[in-house]
């Protein structure tokens, strides 16, 4: 695997590759990886020619008062994980190699950016979309692959690539979980035993939800409240959002028909974990 820290070493040499026939694969990462990251580089090995992973914990996408600086970094696993995948390229330029000083150009996907998690991370999806399609502008890749577990980010960013007309594939991923359900997540490394172990009210109440709905409950307040009931079972639990909406618009769906997103985000301790199930009714 060969690392690329700079824009234009990356550029040239894709652009060999891609002359040479070659097809792209993109994975783009903030590292510290782990098995979803890697479900997503496996599918890229299978099904491009090339696979390029970027790590790049990227600023504009995080709050003043979040956790950017504290975010769990090991490049060194990193590499070593991406090498046994059989990945060819990662890319991992710094902040200034991304944004460098006089930087004023920002991608936004209108309205989409501002529901779920938008609400209490303003600007974060800007930052997303901002970074995705410089990226995408980078490697260039016939497929990109995104995970369920960001259902919000992997709408809009679908949306984007719709509204610019990119010449990108979309592919998206299934969530991959830990044996009690905990959706795997970078940021899992914030709770302590504690809390990981109550972590799993998420997915709980998500499962339940589909029993719910698969025995006939239709109205989402009844829904959302059980919910609520079950992550609030564990006292340190504190609920930012739980809501289920369609999978276009989220909107708000009452009473649930169609393609639905039950989709929350949950405070436990210092992390901010988020779940969510799609269901077809
Ligand atoms: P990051 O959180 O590192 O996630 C990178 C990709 O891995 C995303 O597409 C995410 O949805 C996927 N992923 C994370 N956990 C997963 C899990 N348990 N199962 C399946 N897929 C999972 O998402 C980002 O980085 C950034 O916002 C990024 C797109 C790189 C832009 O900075």
């Amino acid at each position: 695997m060969e690392v690329f820290s700079k824009i234009d070493d990356l550029k040239k040499k894709l652009k060999e590759e891609r002359k040479a026939g070659k097809s792209v694969g993109f994975v783009p990462t903030m590292g510290y990886l782990h098995d979803g990251h890697l479900s997503l580089v496996k599918q890229s090995v299978k099904e491009n020619d090339l696979t390029v992973v970027s790590i790049f914990v990227n600023p504009i996408q995080f709050g003043p008062e979040e956790d950017f600086n504290r975010y769990p970094r090991d490049i060194e696993r990193d590499k070593k994980l991406l090498e046994k995948e059989g990945v060819d390229y990662l890319f991992f330029p710094t902040n200034e190699e991304m944004y460098p000083s006089g930087f004023k150009t920002f991608v936004e996907v209108n309205e989409l950016g501002k529901k779920l998690c938008g609400k209490s991370r303003p600007g974060h999806f800007r930052g997303v979309t901002t970074v995705v399609l410089k990226l995408f502008n980078i490697v260039q890749p016939d497929k990109a692959y995104f995970g369920q577990k960001d259902a919000q980010q992997a709408i809009i960013i679908k949306k984007m690539v719709k509204d610019l007309d990119l010449d990108v594939d979309i592919v998206v991923m299934p969530i991959i979980r830990e044996e009690d359900g905990l959706a795997m997540s970078s940021r899992n490394v914030y709770l302590s035993e504690e809390e990981r172990k109550n972590a799993t009210v998420l997915y709980r109440s998500l499962k339940e939800t589909e029993n719910l709905i698969k025995t006939g409950e239709r109205d989402s307040e009844k829904v959302i409240k059980r919910i609520r009931e079950i992550i609030m079972s564990y006292p340190k639990a504190v609920i930012d959002y739980i809501e289920i909406v369609d999978t276009e618009e989220l909107n708000p769906v009452n009473p649930i028909k169609g393609e639905i997103l039950i989709a929350l985000a949950v405070y436990i301790g210092k992390a901010r974990l988020i779940d969510n199930i799609i269901l077809e009714v």
